[in-house]
């Protein structure tokens, strides 16, 4: 748990004006600020910032809300720790957290410092007079300076001590340098200590926040490795990142492209496909694919054409399919991968090859006939069955009758009865979607449904009244001291679920040394943030927050829960024994 007064320390150098107003164009209105909602697309602003204490937004008209944290958790797609540390990384400090981490005291804000010294010091290294070896290679491999630049390449010497005595004279100490695997110690000499990286081009992976936390290296002919990488450090993990994914994560809506190889992303961004990422020298792992899964529902799996590659890509099918991406293999025609085929076919060519890329419908087609053996009449209509089911899922009609078609040859049956039985699963969905969807629709336009605090809809007084003193303690934090000192109110008090669990976090957090609105993220969903939010928001439209109007609420609503008790009682003689023991509770 992050400590309450680093997220107060945090947000206090992050102010949240300046935050949102990097993203979005605030305006001034009366005390507070407002935008148009870059969650959702809007003409008129309904956005709010209320730069007041704690500073939080709300958009009236979507339901986003929260502080500067939830903020960048939705603006940078970032679970809660990460967006403290974008903030922290932001403002120039390091989260005590990653102070703790076992690595002889070396923190990731210097493993960052200094990767970012090495960074520019490879790329001083490539315009200079050591670096022709370099840019003979880049040149050769169809790099322009542009792109050279874009990526920040550079060149690491051949030598043992160019980087370190850099460093060294920079202020890094050998501790840092070694546990940030830009140096290592010889093993026969403990105080020899060198580059690890020598006469190799170099490729620095970038976070999504913009930092420089760990390098590839390839070298200029055919030594080996051919490509050396970073291990894992204070600063960077090799499973859970992706390379150009800072660029690629901008481009991501149509899709990302996944490739093996650094030069094949290189490549693809050169010729204008920036939605491509790569693995880091390692196989995908599931980290990866969940990372992907947050930019896009559609990934196209671009392998090189070998056996090794083909064989990859079904791994990498399996694990993006797992977690809920469209993931197609790209088959590449005539080179052994993209960076290949673009310099021979040109990008067009490509962009064809891409638009071609096949459902996977034949991937589904080979799995179905390896689960089932169709020799089996009963295994026969299963798999029947289960290829019927994929089939419905297409969108158009021309789709479903080409693998109708396709299907039937396969099991050898009548193609009648496939786009039969096929008609037959999609009627069934329709009618249930229709239901369902009629069903919302009453819900909604009634106004008793709440698809976050679902249990309104059982005790809306109650609801109403919990929202009033959630909003003020959450808008006004000296309610909450309140609360704790007087015992004003108990989560049994609560109706709701949602809301009993945010009176019992809040309270938990406050006395377990501090309660920050950033410390909800940790424990609720965006939605429940949005919501919580929403509380303090109308909270803030309203004129009297006054200690009369919370205690009045409060009152109230410690009533509602006498009588929500009385009634789940019933009428029964233990009623009184119910009650009382309910106020000794208390
Ligand atoms: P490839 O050998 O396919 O790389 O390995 P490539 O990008 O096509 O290399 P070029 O075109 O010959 O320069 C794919 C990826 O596997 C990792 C690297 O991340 C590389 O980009 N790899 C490969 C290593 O980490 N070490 C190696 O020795 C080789
Ligand atoms: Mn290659």
């Amino acid at each position: 748990m992050i400590p309450a007064g680093v997220i107060e320390d945090l947000k206090f150098r992050n102010n949240i004006e300046d935050v949102i107003g990097s993203y979005v164009a605030l305006k001034r209105a009366g005390s507070n600020l407002k935008a148009c909602c870059p969650f959702h697309s809007e003409k008129t602003p309904s956005f709010t910032v209320y730069t007041g204490e704690g500073g939080h937004f709300y958009c009236f008209g979507c339901g986003a809300g929260g502080d500067v944290v939830s903020f960048i958790m939705r603006m940078e797609n970032l679970d809660y720790v990460p967006a403290l540390r974008f903030l922290a990384d932001r403002c120039g400090v390091s989260l005590p957290e990653d102070d703790d981490r076992d690595s002889g005291g070396v923190t990731r804000a210097r493993v960052l410092q200094m990767n970012l010294a090495a960074a520019k010091f490879f790329r001083n290294q490539l315009s200079g007079p050591a670096g022709e070896g370099g840019r003979a290679y880049l040149a050769a491999r169809g790099l322009s300076g542009s792109v050279v630049k874009r990526f920040g390449l550079g060149f690491a010497p051949d030598s043992f001590r160019a980087l370190r005595d850099h460093l060294q004279s920079a202020g890094f100490t050998d501790e840092e340098m070694t546990e940030g695997y830009l140096c290592q110690r010889s093993r026969r000499d403990e105080k020899n200590i060198y580059d690890c990286f020598r006469g190799r081009v170099m490729f620095p992976i970038i976070d999504v926040a913009g930092n420089v936390i760990a390098f590839g290296g390839r070298v200029l002919g055919d030594g080996q490795p051919k490509y050396l990488n970073s291990a894992d450090t204070p600063a960077f993990k090799k499973s859970k990142n992706l390379f150009a994914l800072n660029y690629a994560k901008n481009h991501a809506s149509d899709g990302l492209i996944l490739c093996e190889g650094y030069m094949d992303v290189i490549a693809l961004h050169a010729a204008g496909f920036q939605n491509a990422v790569a693995t880091l020298g390692t196989a995908i792992t599931p980290e990866q694919s969940r990372i992907m899964k947050k930019y896009t529902d559609k990934v196209i799996i671009s392998y090189d054409s070998d056996e090794a590659g083909q064989r990859a890509a079904d791994k990498a099918l399996r694990l993006l399919d797992a977690v809920g991406v469209d993931a197609r293999i790209l088959s590449i025609p005539g080179a052994k991968d993209p960076d290949e085929y673009i310099r021979r076919y040109g990008a067009e060519s490509f962009s064809k090859v891409l638009s071609g890329s096949k459902a996977p419908f034949d991937y589904k087609i080979e799995k179905t006939l390896q689960r089932f053996d169709i020799a089996k009449p009963e295994e026969k209509v299963r798999a029947a069955r289960s290829l019927c089911e994929a089939i419905s899922a297409l969108p158009s009609r021309v789709e479903r009758d080409i693998y109708a078609e396709r299907t039937a040859q396969t099991l050898d049956l009548d193609v009648k009865s496939i786009k039969m039985e096929v008609e037959g699963i999609i009627r069934k969905k329709t009618s249930a979607y229709k239901k369902e969807r009629r069903t919302q629709l009453i819900r909604q336009t009634s106004g008793i449904s709440d698809r976050i605090n679902p249990d309104k809809v059982r005790e809306p007084a109650s609801e109403t009244l919990e929202n009033i003193v959630l909003g003020m303690m959450l808008a006004f934090p000296e309610y909450i001291d309140k609360v704790c000192k007087e015992q004003i109110l108990s989560e049994k008090d609560f109706f709701t679920d949602l809301n009993k669990r945010l009176f019992r976090h809040i309270l938990a957090c406050h006395l377990a040394g501090g309660f920050n609105f950033a410390m909800l993220s940790e424990a609720f969903s965006q939605d429940e943030v949005s919501k919580a939010a929403s509380y303090a928001a109308a909270r803030r439209k309203l004129t009297d927050n006054g200690v009369t109007v919370f205690m009045d609420a409060a009152e109230k609503l410690r009533q509602e829960a006498v009588r929500i008790l009385e009634k789940e009682a019933g009428t029964g003689d233990d009623l009184a024994a119910l009650i009382a023991r309910r106020r000794n509770e208390q």
